[in-house]
Formats: C-alpha cells, structure tokens, sequence
C-alpha cells in the first residue's frame, strides 16, 4: 500500500469549492493508502499570527476536516509542530538547500513582493519544512494543487540530493493524481471559482441567515430577452452550483425557465439557498459539536502525534545515523 501526505495551512475555513475539490480527494486518499494529513502551523508562522489566532486557527481546521470525514482511526491526523523529528529533519535538510535555489522559488519572489516588511528567513526555507514534513514519512504521493508543484520538485529534488550525497533511502515522492476531473465550484461574483474572497464563497460553517444573503445577492444579469439563448455565465455558475446541491428535477426546472425566458432570478436564488443549507446545515452542526468536544478534540490530537512520531522517529534514526551521527 501507498503513503500518501498531505499537509493542511490553518487558515480560513471551508467553501463549498475546497468541499468538493481538496474534501473530496482526501476522503479518497484516506480510503485508498495509508494516509497522512497534518496542519501546517509551523509553516504559518512565516506570517506572524498572534498566539490567540494560531491555536485558533489550528483548532478550526481540524474541527472541520474532522466534520467533513478525516477519520482519526483510519488516517493518521495530527498537527506538525507536536512531532519534533519534522524540525530536526528540517535542520538536517537545510544543510543541502542551496540559497540560491531557495530564492529562485516562485512562491519566496511572491512573498518578498506581497509581504516586503517580513523576508524572514523561514519563508526562504519553507520549501525544505515542506520536503521534511514529506519525507518523515517517505511518503510516496502528496496531492498538489497548481501553487504547490514547484514545492513538490523541491521536496524531490532534496530527496535525490540526500540519495547522491550518502545512500539510496528517501523515496522521490510524486504528485497524487485523482482520475477523473473534479467538477469546479464556481463563486457568487459571477466568474471564476469559488475562493476565500468576500461576496464570492459560501462556508459550510456560514450560518444560515449569513448564507441565505450571500446567495440573495449573487451576480446575476438582467436576464434572457430571447428563447433558448444561450446561458450568461452569472446564471450558468449559479446553475452549477445547483447541480451539486440540488435534485436533477430542481436543476432542470430552473434552465426550463431560462430557456424559455419565465426565469425569476429571485425564485431560482431562494430555492438555491435552501437546498445548500440542507446540504451545509449537517456538517455546520457537525463542526460545532466537534468545537466544543475539547475531550474528543484532545483524544485526536494525541493519536495523531503519537502514530505520527512512530513513523517520523524510525526516519530520524535511520537518517541521522547515514550523515554519521553515531552514539558514544
Ligand atoms: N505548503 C502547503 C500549502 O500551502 C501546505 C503544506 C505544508 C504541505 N507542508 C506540506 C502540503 C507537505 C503537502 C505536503 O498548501
């Protein structure tokens, strides 16, 4: 069976889009391998959280992938910075990480743009953490969207490093890839996906007061003035998001309308906020319990850490004694 990783940064909570793109693929990852999902915190510093928002944060994010079906006692869920082999893995791995290498990233060129005041060092490292959090495992496979390929390569290209430099022990881990397309969740705003932005996402935690208006004020046009025109983007995302919470029924009464120029946007928006709430209302309850479950919360975290620091002590030793660390 395959290792497969991934790692989770504590920030923001889940859209609609991360449930049936990223969710998904986890829940299949957990199924399929032996699995291992972690939250990022020691990345998330790089950005200076106060100490209130990185528990907050952290606590967040469990409690919902928990909600949505990370199970504890089939993947291995834990947080990064309870398992202390990552950080050594991490210090032996920045020996062979070049400077010049680190600075090329695209993602390190990003941050110096967009956070100017704070080039700390652990931005410029952060591909290394990333291949030590990968690589306390020897993880085979690590889903990776588009903004973190280039990280992957790094992570390989310090697993091959190692290789060259002492013996052959790290596996070069590779891109999890999930078959079949994922249907994309389009935002409120009228084009694009679904993101963090305001106006543009739905959460599942969205209360649904909160809900009911996000969608109420979705982009929409002034709609169809001849039959069977073809279908405005504002209206086709809304449509999609309708095929993935409503029934085939609903859906295809709403384009009936369009076509044939009877469509009120108010009714088609009404009748889409309803059926996302039936949707979003289990899981919102479902994060809420979790949140307020300390004991159960705790029971996870201690797990997670311990199955975790299994695997990552085994690497560690194996790795430390290759360098030529030996005890006196
Ligand atoms: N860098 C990833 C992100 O921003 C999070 C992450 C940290 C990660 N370590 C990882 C992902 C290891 C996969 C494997 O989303």
């Amino acid at each position: 069976m395959e290792t497969v990783l991934s790692g989770i940064r504590p920030t923001g909570n889940l859209h609609l889009g991360n449930y049936f793109g990223a969710v998904k693929n986890f829940l299949r990852m957990q199924n399929e391998n032996k699995s291992f999902f972690f939250i990022a915190d020691y990345h998330s510093l790089t950005t200076h959280p106060t100490p209130q928002d990185l528990h907050k944060n952290v606590k967040n994010v469990l409690a919902e992938y928990l909600a949505v079906g990370l199970d504890p006692e089939i993947a291995t869920i834990y947080i990064q910075s309870d398992v202390p082999e990552i950080p050594e893995l991490y210090l032996l791995l920045n020996m062979n990480a070049y400077i010049g290498e680190l600075e090329r990233t695209t993602s390190f060129k990003d941050k110096v743009r967009s956070q100017p005041d704070n080039v700390n060092a652990g931005l410029l490292t952060y591909p290394v953490l990333m291949a030590a959090d990968i690589l306390i495992h020897n993880a085979d496979k690590v889903p990776v969207g588009k903004d973190q390929e280039q990280n992957l390569e790094m992570a390989r290209k310090f697993a091959r490093r190692f290789n060259q430099m002492y013996t052959e022990y790290f596996k070069i881990p590779q891109a999890y890839n999930f078959g079949e397309e994922l249907v994309k969740i389009p935002g409120l705003d009228g084009t694009g996906k679904m993101g963090k932005s305001e106006g543009n996402g739905i959460f599942l935690i969205d209360e649904p007061k909160v809900l009911r208006q996000k969608v109420m004020r979705a982009v929409t046009d002034a709609g169809p003035t001849e039959k069977d025109s073809p279908i405005a983007e504002p209206i086709q995302n809304l449509f999609d998001i309708m095929k993935v919470v409503s029934t085939p029924d609903t859906l295809q009464f709403f384009i009936d309308k369009y076509k044939s120029c009877e469509i009120r946007y108010g009714d088609l928006k009404k009748q889409l906020a309803e059926d996302i709430l039936s949707f979003t209302n289990p899981i919102r309850e479902r994060i809420i319990d979790i949140t307020n479950n300390e004991q159960y919360l705790s029971k996870v975290v201690k797990m997670g850490a311990e199955k975790a620091r299994e695997s990552a002590s085994k690497t560690l030793k194996d790795v430390r004694s290759i360098i030529g660390f030996k005890s006196f």
